[in-house]
């Protein structure tokens, strides 16, 4: 009896198996895993979601852990948790710009991914590469983005502009006409001026669009002390309580979104996420907004910085193979086209670009394919694990000069100083 029960038991088990009710990793049920993700819009409602579809499909438990909005707080928060080797967190949202800070705290994904990142942007992949290990799996790719109101352009007879003069005219003269008429909230352009990663973001474009480099270039160059840089911070700070309003200097990508979706500014950068919640039936610009590539100087090349999230597990996990597991599933193409779908989520995988039903929701994501092909890659491996110690002298330099504190030529010769003292005279290793 005994022994007919271990057999049954052994070919019910086999019989899961080749019908796929189990999957390896997942065979470890009531297994309860903690994942942490970022909150910006719709994100933590949208993980949550899928994080519990996968925990009803394998019969685990999980936790959703919020972050907060900031990005440079979340990472503060991640060297916090990673660096006293916590396993509270198993699965972490990481930025495209930290595997390089974080990479040696999290497990190599390659033998779980079966190939899965082969479909994916390779840039993307590549920096999540570090010491030949995949530490994250790429999740939704991030590219900056003009989003303009249509209606107030074609009130005005003007067209999408293409360049920053073209812009700030365009925006001061909407601005000062509506309110003339009424509107006394409106302003021109809105965008990310907080101290923080999201400023290096906006720069970094202003500064490629300018011609003028990429703070460091992949040879290890500090280019950032050069005219052109300066002119774009210039041009940037000249924005500043004219049509931009002075709180931008402390806006991160919600507190613009918030001025642009209330109806308050005819121009807004910022990543695809804006979209969906600008189209939502609750949204009073709802119909009125357009997405286009982001302005460039006379000269010089409309320029994207490269963003994006992807999913870690951490070394520290008791777990490591079930969270592998949550991470393949939310990476896979079936949730990527769902939150594409359902909030736009630039999805990391390159074939739902041509996919019908995302394209119908986020026409831009067909029209500006380029703009995530082609998006500037911040400095990140050149400068490896001083990435942050860069990016934080960056903007705050960029904010010093933003808020009239320090004049562009002089500010940008000091940081290329301070550049030079933290890659140790250029060498960076
Ligand atoms: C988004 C991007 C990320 C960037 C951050 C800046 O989260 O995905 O790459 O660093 O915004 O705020």
């Amino acid at each position: 009896m005994k022994m007919w029960n271990k057999r049954c038991a052994a070919s019910l088990l086999l019989v899961a198996v080749l019908g796929g009710l189990v999957s390896a990793p997942a065979a470890a049920r009531g297994v309860s895993i903690k994942i942490s993700c970022g909150a910006v819009g719709r994100e933590l409602e949208l993980c949550r979601e899928s994080a519990d579809a996968w925990a009803a499909q394998t019969g685990n438990q999980v936790q959703v852990v919020a972050t907060p909005n900031d990005s440079s707080e979340r990472l503060a928060l991640y060297e916090q948790v990673l660096s006293s080797g916590s396993d509270k967190i198993d699965v972490f949202q990481v930025d495209v710009v930290w595997p390089g800070l974080l990479g040696s705290h999290f497990v190599d994904l390659e033998p779980y991914a079966h190939g899965a990142e082969a479909g994916m942007f390779t840039d993307f992949v590549a920096s999540n590469a570090k010491g030949g290990r995949l530490v994250a799996m790429p999740w939704f790719i991030n590219g900056g983005l003009l989003f303009y109101r249509k209606d107030l352009l074609a009130k005005y007879g003007l067209g999408v502009p293409a360049t920053w003069d073209e812009l700030g005219a365009d925006a001061r003269r909407i601005q000062g006409a509506e309110r003339a008429a009424g509107n006394d909230k409106m302003w021109g352009y809105v965008w990310q001026g907080r101290a923080y990663e999201g400023l290096t973001c906006d720069a970094v474009e202003w500064i490629a669009s300018f011609g003028g480099g990429a703070i460091v270039e992949s040879d290890g160059r500090i280019s950032i002390d050069n005219p052109r840089a300066a002119s774009a911070l210039r041009t940037a700070a000249s924005w500043v309580g004219g049509i931009s309003p002075a709180a931008v200097l402390n806006y991160a990508e919600e507190e613009s979104r918030g001025v642009f979706q209330a109806g308050n500014a005819v121009f807004m950068r910022n990543w695809s996420y804006a979209w969906s919640l600008a189209q939502a039936p609750q949204s009073g610009i709802r119909g009125k907004v357009g997405v286009a590539v982001l302005p460039r100087a006379p000269g010089g090349a409309h320029a994207a910085t490269l963003g994006g999230e992807s999913l870690a597990v951490s070394k520290y996990s008791r777990n490591p193979a079930v969270a592998a597991d949550l991470v393949m599933y939310m990476t896979s193409a079936a949730v990527q086209k769902q939150r594409a779908i359902a909030a736009s989520f630039n999805p990391s995988l390159l074939a739902l670009y041509q996919d019908p039903d995302v394209v119908k929701a986020n026409p831009f994501m067909g029209e500006l394919y380029g703009v995530f092909t082609h998006a500037v890659a911040r400095p990140t491996v050149i400068a490896g694990t001083r990435y942050n110690q860069v990016s934080n002298e960056f903007w705050n330099t960029t904010h010093d000069v933003l808020s009239g504190r320090a004049k562009p030529e002089e500010a940008l010769a000091q940081l290329s100083a301070t550049l030079d003292r933290v890659s140790r005279g250029g060498k960076w290793n």
